[in-house]
């Protein structure tokens, strides 16, 4: 097989990451082994994708008992409607806790389709084949799934591992390049948070495309980094760092997709603004150097066309709310996560409003 190895080493819940181009017969020989158990399998996407990848979809068709086609493609189908239609696909095809999930899509199937299969029949097991950037180097990896209800994102859900990862880079083909730019915050941010030699790397490799030859070797160190911080903290419970340090850019990138009204920022550029936002803050605080991180920051972000600040104004007291009412506030203390360098990243629950509020001020449109 073509294919990297990265392991997620989580005990008995361990599972292979495997990273190449043209991955589709890799993984029917994975799925061979319930197909000679006649273990039922259940693949579950999103509409575009079956027009885009009809290969993949017909090998993966000749084996699966049922194929559930998300209604709408895009975050508005993380519904409780859409994991019910779900639920019912699999109990008429009579799928049962022998069977495994094949969720083929991005983040929105991931999410979906893993709390599928972490609730249908108390769990039944899970495969991804991450479709866009960002869920082959985040959202795909670490079991994180869910789905959001009208209060909120991501407000119902499990930590639920899959059986085995499968990122093919030949499927981002298809992938419109803003959604490939909006994985590229990610990226970014692994090198932010913990390898200065990746943030190096991607530097000099200016702006990549799916089919760049470096894209193989960054999507396995963001996996390898992503699953060394998962292994240590999975559920993050850590007091300190852990998995908190993997929302990088994320408590002002909530801020912004919320503020903005979701839709009009995709996930990535909202994070992007974040981890300028991030930086910004850092140096005020004085944790890293006047002028080592925001430049640097800045000149990456957009060299891989993303935001790097608000495209419109917003109002700075909605997005501190906003800010106040993120998941990750913990006992009514804001939490960021921050630099002192690139590479070298901290959890922070230090920070008064007026600093945080002073990053806005500097961002803002
Ligand atoms: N996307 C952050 C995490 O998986 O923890």
């Amino acid at each position: 097989m073509n294919a990297e190895i990265v392991k997620v080493e989580l005990g008995e819940r361990s599972y292979p990451i495997f990273i190449g181009k043209h991955l589709a017969d890799a993984l029917l020989d994975f799925l061979q082994k319930y197909v000679d158990a006649g273990r039922p399998i259940a693949v579950i996407t999103c509409p575009a994708l079956p027009k885009e990848h009809p290969a993949l979809f017909e090998k993966l068709n000749a084996v699966a008992r049922v194929s559930v086609t998300l209604s709408v493609d895009g975050e508005t189908a993380k519904t409780p409607q859409e994991l019910v239609s779900i639920w019912e696909a699999l109990a008429q095809a009579r799928v049962d806790r022998s069977g495994v999930i094949v969720a083929v899509g991005g983040g929105v199937v991931g999410d979906l389709a893993g709390f599928a299969a972490a609730s249908f029949l108390r769990g039944i097991d899970f495969i991804q084949v991450p479709t866009t950037l960002l869920s082959m180097v985040d959202s795909s990896v670490g079991g994180k799934t869910g789905l959001n209800l009208s209060s909120g994102k991501n407000l119902v859900g499990a930590f639920y591992q899959p059986q085995a990862v499968f990122a093919d880079m030949h499927l981002l083909s298809t992938l419109p390049p803003r959604e490939f730019a909006a994985g590229m915050a990610e990226v970014i941010k692994y090198g932010l948070l913990g390898d200065a030699a990746l943030f190096a790397a991607l530097e000099k490799a200016g702006k990549l495309g799916w089919d760049s030859p470096e894209l193989p070797g960054i999507v396995r160190r963001c996996c390898e980094i992503k699953a060394q911080v998962v292994a240590s903290d999975e559920r993050e419970t850590a007091k300190e760092n852990g998995r908190a340090l993997l929302n990088l850019g994320h408590t002002f990138g909530h801020a912004v997709e919320k503020v903005a009204g979701y839709g009009e920022y995709l996930h990535g550029e909202a994070v992007a603004v974040g981890t300028v936002a991030a930086a910004m803050l850092s140096e005020k605080l004085g944790y890293a150097e006047a002028g080592t991180l925001v430049p640097s920051c800045t000149a990456l972000l957009g060299t891989n066309a993303l935001p790097v600040r608000l495209r419109k104004p917003l109002p700075i007291e909605s997005l501190m709310r906003a800010m106040a009412s993120d998941k990750k506030v913990r006992a009514g203390q804001l939490r960021f996560v921050l630099m002192r360098a690139v590479g070298d990243s901290f959890t922070c629950g230090d920070v008064s409003a007026e600093s945080a509020q002073s990053v806005w001020e500097a961002l803002n449109g």
